[in-house]
C-alpha cells in the first residue's frame, strides 16, 4: 500500500484547519479488497473530521508488527476531536446509532466492522472525552498481503 493513496482524503482535512499526519512504513502490504480498504478508511477519517469541528489533529500510522512470530499489518487513526462518553462508546457498532442528528446515518461504523471481519482484520476503538485530554484511537490489524 502506498502512503499516496491517503492523499485525496487528507486533503480534505487541511483545507478544514485540521493537522494531519501520515506515517506509513514502505512498501507495505495488506490482505484487504481495495475498495473495502478506501470504505474502512473513508469512515474512520469522517468520524475524526466530524469530531474536530474546531480544529484538532489527526495521525495515521501505518505499519508492519510481529507479536510471537505472527505477521500483521497494523493502521492506527488517533484524532484528537471531542471523544466520546462510555455510553456512546458501548453503542459505537450499533447500526443506526448516531449522536449527530440528521447529519449521521449510524452505519460507518457498522459498516467498517463488517468490512474489517470480511478481510480476516480486527478493528479496536478507544476515546475519552475528558475536557482537555479528549479524542478517539482506533486501531486495525489485518493479515500482510
Ligand atoms: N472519531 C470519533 N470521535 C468521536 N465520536 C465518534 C468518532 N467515531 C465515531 N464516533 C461516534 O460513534 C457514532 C457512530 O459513528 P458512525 O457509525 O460512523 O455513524 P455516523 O458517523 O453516521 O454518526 C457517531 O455518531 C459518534 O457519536
Ligand atoms: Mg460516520
Amino acid at each position: 500500500m502506498s502512503a499516496t493513496r491517503f492523499v485525496p482524503i487528507l486533503v480534505l482535512l487541511v483545507v478544514s484547519g485540521i493537522k494531519s499526519l501520515l506515517e506509513c512504513d514502505e512498501e507495505v502490504k495488506l490482505l484487504c479488497f481495495e475498495g473495502e480498504l478506501r470504505q474502512i478508511l473513508v469512515n474512520l477519517v469522517s468520524n475524526a473530521f466530524d469530531a474536530m469541528r474546531l480544529g484538532g489533529t489527526l495521525r495515521i500510522r501505518i505499519s508492519q508488527t510481529s507479536n510471537s512470530g505472527v505477521r500483521k499489518v497494523r493502521i492506527v487513526s488517533a484524532d484528537t476531536g471531542c471523544g466520546m462518553s462510555p455510553q456512546e462508546r458501548s453503542h459505537l457498532f450499533e447500526p443506526f446509532f448516531s449522536t449527530k442528528g440528521i447529519g449521521g446515518t449510524g452505519l460507518g461504523l457498522w459498516i467498517t466492522r463488517d468490512l474489517v471481519s470480511q478481510n480476516h482484520g480486527t478493528i479496536d476503538i478507544r476515546s475519552s472525552a475528558r475536557i482537555g485530554r479528549s479524542g478517539t484511537v482506533a486501531r486495525l490489524r489485518f493479515y500482510p498481503g
